[in-house]
């Protein structure tokens, strides 16, 4: 494992015209490993995603990645210093066919192994690789919205609710994988399912309505009194 930040957020802030949803967030990310973000439904964990990756402007603060302050390039330009993104919503293109694409999911990536990786890593997509991505299973889409993300070759994976609408039986599965993945890069997993957040992420960021609540390692979170409080609807 490597201590190395490789993602630093410092005090930053966002807004949707005159309503601000982000206040003085910060969070840090290693090289290696997950960290999860939590928090009730509307608490602006997509908003904290969306900043990160450029789609929002930060109004305040700062974003550091891979030793640079990303806080004003292009999403094109962090995501070519290695920021992988797995949206919520629209990840796939549904009218393409899985190896349709998988393939349009390669071009940023240098390795022309890449395909056959992400194939190794789920394999139940390998057999619908001609069927289109919009009649996929849940838990299919998912996996194959992880896999696009893959093979652009992210330093570090910001995967907004990677088990929504995934049927229970398949989400330890991609449980599994996460676990794997983040032996290898760092990995920001937003996450409904407690058990799974806390069991795939070391450390965990709270939101309350745009701020950062609680913070720690993810056996402290469990324990404490006041993280069902900042759950509950
Ligand atoms: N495009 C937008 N325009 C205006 N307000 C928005 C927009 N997107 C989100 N919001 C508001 O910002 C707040 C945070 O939303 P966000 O989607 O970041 O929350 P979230 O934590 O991801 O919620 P969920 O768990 O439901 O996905 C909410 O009050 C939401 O209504
Ligand atoms: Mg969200």
């Amino acid at each position: 494992m490597s201590d190395e930040t490789l993602l630093e957020v410092s005090d930053l802030c966002a807004a949707y015209g005159r309503s601000q949803v982000l206040f003085d967030v910060g969070l840090t990310a290693p090289a290696r490993g997950a960290v999860a973000v939590l928090g009730r439904n509307g608490a602006g964990k997509t908003t904290l995603m969306k900043t990160i990756i450029g789609e929002i402007k930060a109004g305040r603060g700062t974003i550091r990645f891979a030793g640079r302050d990303a806080t004003h390039l292009p999403t094109e330009q962090r995501a070519r210093l290695g920021l992988g993104y797995v949206p919520q919503e629209h990840a796939v293109f549904a009218r393409l066919s899985v190896r349709e694409n998988l393939a349009v999911g390669a071009l940023g990536g240098r390795d022309r192994g890449g395909v056959d990786r992400v194939l190794a890593i789920f394999p139940k997509l390998g057999e619908r690789l001609s069927q289109a991505a919009g009649t996929l299973s849940g838990g299919e889409r998912k996996m194959l919205a992880i896999s696009r993300a893959l093979l652009g070759e992210p330093k570090l994976l910001l995967l907004d609710e990677p088990t929504e609408g995934v049927w229970i039986g398949v989400i330890e599965e991609i449980a599994d994988r996460l676990r794997a993945l983040a032996q290898e890069i760092a990995i920001v997993i937003v996450e409904q399912h407690l058990d799974l957040a806390l069991s795939v992420a070391g450390r965990a960021y709270v939101l309350d309505r745009g701020r950062v609540a609680l913070e720690g390692p993810s056996a402290e979170i469990r324990d404490d009194p006041r993280l069902l409080q900042f759950l509950a609807p």
